[in-house]
């Protein structure tokens, strides 16, 4: 009888996978049977996750502390999981961040420049730097930009900006290196209930009434999950050998329908 397990004995890296959408991820492969390979700047929470997933399986996970806003992590990142497994399937580049939201006027060029490099370049180069074992391989990318790339969001330019142009560098890294046959996809999810997006509710005035309003968001009723963030990772990696260059939205339905949108009073 054939495995059930959808990406058995597959090399996967996740940037910022200790927790949030990119734990969901590596918990998903982790279960069809990967070896994946995670980072996160937080120890303590990786090396738990590392612990609990190698206590179920049946893929492993390996936890390497690294920030990705830092070009040597990057590298060191990517030459532990090729020395360790000797091959790179599938780089989930995932690891961002959603700074408080702010007016275009109280926000500096630093603090633009500065998001550009962890939210944009720090996937350039970890594709970059992967891109030789992917060949190989015949393996793919998956970048995890947002659905407010293509709806827009008050008072968080830098942010909209920096995951646009993830999904744009997406479409041309699929173009360059449809000939070495590695698809380059995207997921963008809308809400999805993470620690980030308890952070940003906290900054909010009424927390309670954000979360309820984040829910109300989408036509489905609630956010997204963890998990359905990983099994949609996991259809790109294993199931969508004809699909190079798209951008999946995880929103349920947030982007359709008028809503009451007009700011001017
Ligand atoms: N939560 C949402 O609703 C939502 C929606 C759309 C897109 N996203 C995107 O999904 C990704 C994950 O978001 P999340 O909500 O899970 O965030 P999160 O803050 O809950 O988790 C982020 C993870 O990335 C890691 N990380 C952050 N900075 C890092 C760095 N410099 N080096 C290494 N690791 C780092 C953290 O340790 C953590 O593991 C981000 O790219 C975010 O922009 C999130």
């Amino acid at each position: 009888m054939a495995s059930a397990l959808r990406y058995s004995d597959k090399v996967v890296i996740v940037t910022g996978g200790s927790k949030g959408i990119g734990k969901g991820i590596v918990r998903v492969f982790v279960e069809n049977g990967a070896k994946v390979v995670f980072c996160a700047r937080g120890v303590e929470a990786g090396q738990a996750l590392e612990t609990e997933l190698n206590g179920v399986g049946p893929g492993s996970s390996l936890f390497v502390s690294c920030d990705i806003s830092k070009e040597e992590d990057i590298k060191r990142l990517i030459s532990v999981t090729a020395e360790r497994f000797g091959r790179i399937d599938c780089l989930v580049n995932n690891a961002g961040w959603h700074p408080p939201h702010k007016s275009i006027d109280e926000t500096t060029a630093d603090e633009f420049r500065d998001l550009l490099n962890l939210n944009l370049i720090s996937y350039f180069l970890a594709t970059k730097y992967a891109l030789p074992y992917l060949r190989q391989c015949q393996g793919n990318v998956i970048n995890v930009s947002s659905l407010v790339a293509t709806i827009g969001q008050k008072h968080a330019v830098p942010y909209v900006a920096t995951k646009g142009a993830i999904i744009a560098m997406t479409k041309a890294m699929a173009v360059d290196e449809s000939q070495f046959k590695v698809r380059v996809n995207c997921i963008s999810p809308g809400n999805v209930m993470t620690p980030l997006w308890e952070e940003l509710a906290s900054q909010s005035s009424n927390a309670a009434a954000t979360i309820k309003a984040g829910e109300e968001a989408q036509l489905i009723g609630r956010m997204g999950t963890e998990a359905e963030c990983g099994l949609a990772a996991l259809f790109l990696a294993s199931d969508a050998s004809f699909c190079t260059g798209v951008d999946l939205l995880l929103s349920g339905g947030a982007e359709l329908n008028y809503g009451h949108k007009s700011q001017i009073s």
